[in-house]
């Protein structure tokens, strides 16, 4: 059985899966195994298992990609949920329905991924960005009252080859599942609280992978740095491959995915729930793109990263890694430059967070963050209180622990459910959430800006032990800011095969 190869986006994994699919079920039929039905309903349920990974996968990226794709979406969702239902029917009781059941989703998913491969190519959104942002000379103002909603929608999409890069990995993930299972026994360094211990949440594998080459390639001793990435089930193939492709020099590498952590349920986490109410899907899904152009602020919100779960897990730190007494929280949009290890040495003076603070004359206080006319946000924080970054935190987890921090978090998320609290992100509940338990680092810790301030000093720059793309300029994407791409470039592995296949630009 020969399938076509048309559409270089299709080259993989779909069609070698289905290749596989398919011969296997010719192999099958050949051979008498004791029990050959039940053989070849585990051989079916095993190509479908690796199926309905990847139709999750073009599920999650269709999501991202724009508004337009919102149908796609929903298709591509409603058919990875029915490779799950199919699934489930465990044993299948009738093999031959079960086969034609699986053949039937097998030709739909075929229909659905080549009708909709114009959509998994936003350059050209980028480039017509990109023009909007640099024509004329008051490029951040024009971008700023023309451009809000196409930058948006490129900050949030990822681009061909980001795409190209998670699909080769997951491909070669299935295609060889043995060489990247993890060991039973996991390192006891991943628990050892006197390493040094970094958690990283990204569902972006490159821009995951240029913050742990960065502080690995920066650290006087890489053996004593461990690295916690935990990302969505979609992109734990690609992760899991990526972080085995290459040697750091002795610094430790987990991957994990959010599903690992067996405790972030619906029943304890309000942004789950929440996330899960009926109410907040059809917000979700039914505004349509003629009403999110008119409206930047709901059409932020309605962008799933604002609440997803990957976003959240910051609150959940000490539970996460319980032997831990100390970790440091970088975003997937930073670059390390410096040893870090001296932040182990700061002195928190019992407080929980470490970060820089961001305020200045009346901007980045707490009163742009919350709704000071809601009585329990007036009665609790001071409007004039200094903001902080989120990028680079140093979190004691024993004095979160204490604190009762996430208790905290999740009484504040609870009262906002309907959002009239603060609208959106992860800053506003961790102004809340440590309002009173902040240190402020010197500032050479973590400099900001880098997505979207082109004036920020090269001298600033380059005594940070942190810098920060934090932005719509994200320098993975095509309208990152020239002066400042280098800084995250040189990190990338433009050596690595997979990295070359998917032709990123050097
Ligand atoms: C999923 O299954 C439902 C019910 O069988 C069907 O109506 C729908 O078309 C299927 N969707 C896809 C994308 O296969
Ligand atoms: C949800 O998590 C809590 C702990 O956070 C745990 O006690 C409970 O058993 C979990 N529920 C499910 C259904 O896993
Ligand atoms: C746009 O918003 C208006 C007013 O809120 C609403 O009546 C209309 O149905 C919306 N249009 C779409 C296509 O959702
Ligand atoms: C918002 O939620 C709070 C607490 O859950 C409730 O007291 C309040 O009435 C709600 N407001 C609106 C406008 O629904
Ligand atoms: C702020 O809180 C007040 C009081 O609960 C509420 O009436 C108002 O709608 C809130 N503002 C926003 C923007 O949610």
């Amino acid at each position: 059985m020969a399938i076509r190869i048309r559409n270089p986006t299709l080259s993989f994994p779909l069609p070698i899966l289905l290749f596989f699919f398919f011969s296997t079920l010719l192999l099958s039929t050949a051979t008498s195994s004791p029990d050959p039905i039940r053989a070849r309903a585990n051989l079916l349920r095993k190509q479908l298992t690796d199926l309905s990974y990847v139709s999750s996968l073009y599920a999650g990226s269709s999501r991202k990609l724009s508004l337009e794709t919102s149908k796609q979406s929903r298709l591509f969702a409603q058919l990875s949920q029915n490779f799950s239902i199919l699934l489930s029917s465990n044993p299948p009781q009738d093999v031959s329905r079960f086969e034609r059941d699986a053949r039937a989703l097998i030709s739909s998913a075929r229909a659905l991924i080549s009708a909709s491969k114009d959509s998994f190519d936003p350059q050209l959104k980028i480039q017509r960005l990109k023009d909007a942002i640099f024509a004329g000379n008051e490029q951040l103002t024009k971008a700023k009252k023309s451009g809000a909603f196409s930058s948006l929608i490129a900050a949030k999409s990822i681009p061909k080859s980001l795409h190209c890069l998670a699909m080769k990995l997951t491909a070669e993930r299935v295609a060889r599942p043995e060489k990247y299972t993890d060991p039973v026994q996991p390192a006891p360094e991943l628990e050892d609280p006197r390493l040094y211990h970094y958690a990283i949440f990204s569902d972006n594998v490159l821009a995951a992978s240029v913050v742990v080459n960065s502080a690995v390639k920066n650290s006087k001793d890489p053996s004593r740095h461990i690295f916690h990435v935990v990302t969505d089930r979609m992109n734990l193939g690609a992760m899991q491959v990526m972080f085995r492709l290459k040697d750091y020099a002795g610094a430790h590498i987990e991957v994990k995915a959010i599903e690992d952590y067996k405790f972030l349920n619906s029943s304890y986490v309000p942004v789950l729930r929440q996330l899960e109410s009926a109410n907040l899907q059809r917000f979700y899904f039914e505004n349509k793109l003629e009403n999110a152009t008119k409206d930047t602020t709901n059409m932020k919100f309605r962008n799933p990263k604002y609440l997803s779960m990957l976003n959240h897990l910051r609150f959940y730190l000490p539970e996460m890694y319980p032997k831990l007494h100390r970790i440091l929280f970088l975003d997937d949009d930073v670059v390390v430059q410096r040893d870090l290890t001296d932040l182990w040495k700061i002195d928190m003076d019992g407080k929980v967070n470490g970060a820089v603070e961001t305020c200045f004359g009346s901007f980045h206080r707490y009163a742009q963050y919350m709704n000071f006319s809601h009585p329990l946000i007036k009665e609790k924080f001071d409007p004039n209180a200094c903001g902080w970054a989120y990028g680079m935190n140093f979190f004691d987890l024993d004095a979160w622990r204490k604190e009762k921090c996430t208790e905290q978090y999740h009484y504040w998320q609870n009262l906002n459910e309907n959002r009239t609290l603060w609208k959106l992100g992860t800053l506003p509940p961790g102004l809340i959430t440590f309002y009173s338990t902040t240190k402020p680092l010197d500032k050479s810790w973590h400099v900001l800006g880098l997505g979207y301030n082109p004036s920020i000093s090269m001298e600033e720059i380059k005594n940070a032990a942190v810098v920060h793309f934090n932005g719509n300029m994200k320098p993975w994407l095509d309208i990152a800011m020239n002066q400042f791409r280098p800084l995250w470039a040189k990190y990338v592995d433009y050596d690595m095969e997979f990295v070359r296949r998917c032709n990123f630009p050097a």
